[in-house]
């Protein structure tokens, strides 16, 4: 969602700003702006629509200055328009506002009733006016931003300029993320390292409540202060994220790179989880009593929630343990019935979700323990959980999770087998050969990623598909799922995922000659029951693209009346366990192609942000 960037220099900030800016457009944004102060006086570019338009605008009409705020707006209070862009100023202080403030309209009220106009239709300016009227009132910058504080409700962060402290930058988190990058002679904040990732590696995050004054004067220098007030230390720490970490390299798209970049990922991830010498699932820091267990409750949003839903099949038949797996923005308001002896996960590539967020707090509220699976290890969910498991999927700058997706598949996989074990549930031998599986699983997946012009053919079949309809049965259904939502993100196709038992109760209805319909049948337990489907789906002249290894295509080509087309993509068979993480690739490049074809933005797609950060 909204992205901030803020920067204190010895050197002119307008380019940095916009570069911070571009690094930040994966969030998703529909206007952006910048700020700085020169000459005790604030300047300010805004603009609606991408990045484009806001260097057009600065090449034409350039600000000078060596402390500068910028900000990728994601509407939610007021149309995505160049006077809703942020930053939003008075005549003293500019501001750009990642959240919601959720009082802002009594605020307002009451700043209007003192004489404030108000330009924009956002919950932001209020803040203006709030510290304005402070300022006004003869508080310094700290104490006007301190007192401003206590006025707002809500989860937000700031970046704040004032005309006349034109050395200060003041920042502030308060249930949104925020990191300092440090370098000499100059000072980075922003929502995210990534913005400044090319500059500095080394960085503070802010923790929850705390304020950071940026000072620039002789020497480059910062001061935190906690939610109290009271001046604090936090930790410096070296970032994971290099400037090449977030380059496209030869790729056309991040999705694309980040696609292939699958193996990679997916062996690094695996190899952190297992002990090398003897080839067993070790979860170093993870101290549970697993035979103590009785159930496991999974809880997450979007595709986080999709890797939830294959580990249900996982855990109950790999480790005989009941699972419930649940969408955070649901179960944050239900009364539901807790149990003890419950392992909660809450996953999250981002480890930012509001609705994850939320839901973890109100595990830790009424003391449950929860073990968050995540990519960014610095993230509010890993800093507030109990225990963390990391994928090492590495920056994903597609707002369509791929990498990070079978990442969280490979860490729930050897989570699995742990509890299992540990529970004396699953066989020695069955034990080894799954971990075998989950060795072998990179190797095939380049083995796909080699093939991967099959799906731009197969692309040229679905492009004037209005609807498209994904099926599995068993483990695969939730890859039906996934495969569903990719389509409708990136092609902005309507697709549908389904498990293939349900055809019959409702979505065969749409079936008719112009629908697609993606099949995942590899040959596992469920393959005889998904042939059922695909014949009432062929006798509706559906155009059907078959997943499926060589048993399943012999099987299918014996059953499937002659002169009817269909495609059929043949994967290497391989192990039930592991046929989720590889048929989530075709379903990956399939959505990629199609898109890629349609002419759509990939990596930023219309409306879509990539952490969530508001409700
Ligand atoms: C996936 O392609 C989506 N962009 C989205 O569903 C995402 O998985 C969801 O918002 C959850 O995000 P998280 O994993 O960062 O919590």
């Amino acid at each position: 969602m909204c992205g901030i960037i803020g920067i204190v220099s010895q050197n002119q900030v307008q380019s940095h700003l916009i570069d911070g800016l571009k690094r930040l457009e994966y969030r998703g944004y529909d206007s952006a702006g910048i700020a700085t102060v020169q000459d005790n006086q604030i300047h300010r570019r805004r603009s609606a629509g991408k990045l484009i338009n806001l260097q057009n605008l600065v090449e034409s009409e350039p600000i000078q200055g060596q402390i500068g705020i910028g900000h990728t707006r994601w509407a939610t209070h007021g149309a995505a328009n160049t006077e809703n862009a942020h930053p939003h100023s008075s005549r003293e202080v500019a501001v750009v506002h990642n959240g919601i403030i959720e009082n802002f309209s009594d605020l307002k009220k009451h700043l209007q009733e003192k004489g404030y106009t108000f330009q924009s239709d956002t919950d932001t300016e209020v803040i203006v006016y709030l510290i304005t009227d402070y300022l006004h009132q003869g508080n310094d910058p700290l104490t006007a931003v301190q007192k401003t504080l206590t006025k707002l409700q809500g989860a937000f962060a700031l970046a704040i300029l004032f005309k006349d402290a034109p050395d200060t930058l003041i920042a502030t988190r308060h249930g949104s993320p925020l990191v300092l990058g440090i370098k000499e002679n100059e000072l980075f904040v922003s929502s995210d390292a990534v913005a400044f990732a090319p500059w500095t590696q080394q960085v503070c995050y802010l923790e929850e409540g705390d304020l950071a004054v940026l000072n620039a004067g002789d020497c480059f220098s910062y001061e935190l202060y906690d939610r109290d007030g009271h001046k604090v230390d936090r930790p410096l720490r070296r970032s994971q994220i290099t400037g090449e970490s977030v380059s496209k390299a030869e790729y056309s798209h991040y999705m694309l790179k980040e696609i292939f970049e699958q193996p990679t990922v997916l062996s690094d991830t695996l190899q952190s989880l297992l002990n090398l010498e003897n080839q067993k699932v070790s979860l170093k820091d993870i101290d549970l009593n697993w035979k103590m267990l009785n159930r496991i409750q999974i809880i997450a949003c979007g595709t986080s929630y999709y890797a939830g839903l294959v580990a249900k099949y996982w855990f109950e038949k790999w480790a005989g343990i009941a699972v419930d797996v649940e969408i955070a923005s649901e179960f944050r308001y239900r009364s539901p019935v807790m149990s003890s002896n419950t392992l909660n996960i809450l996953i999250s590539q981002s480890g930012e979700t509001i609705d994850t967020l939320a839901v973890l707090s109100q595990l830790k509220e009424h003391g449950h323990q929860v073990l968050a699976l995540v990519n960014v290890p610095e993230s509010s969910i890993a800093r507030k959980a109990d225990y963390v498991l990391q994928t090492l999927a590495g920056p994903e700058i597609g707002v369509a999770s791929t990498k990070a997706f079978t990442s969280q598949l490979m860490v729930l996989a050897c989570l699995c087998l742990k509890t299992g074990k540990e529970r004396d549930v699953i066989k020695p031998d069955v034990y080894e050969s799954l971990v075998q599986a989950l060795v072998s699983l990179p190797g095939m997946i380049s083995y796909v990623l080699q093939n991967s012009e099959i799906y731009q053919k197969l692309a040229l079949g679905f492009t004037t598909a209005r609807n498209c309809l994904y099926l599995g049965r068993g483990i695969t259904y939730p890859i039906a799922l996934e495969g569903a939502l990719k389509l409708k993100e990136i092609s902005y196709i309507h697709a549908e995922g389904y498990a293939a038992g349900e055809l019959k109760h409702g979505p065969i209805a749409l079936v008719d000659l112009t629908m697609p319909v993606v099949v995942l049948a590899p040959y596992d337990e469920w393959f005889e029951k998904t042939l059922s489907n695909l014949q009432e789906v062929i006798a509706r002249g559906a155009q059907l693209l078959c997943l499926t290894d060589q048993k399943g295509e012999e099987k299918i080509r014996q059953q499937i009346k002659a002169g009817y087309s269909m495609e059929i993509v043949v994967f290497p068979q391989v192990d039930t366990f592991i046929e989720p993480i590889l048929y989530t690739i075709p379903v990956q490049l399939l959505a990629y192609y199609i898109a890629l074809l349609k002419g759509t933005d990939i990596d930023q797609p219309r409306n879509l942000a990539k952490s969530v950060t508001v409700e």
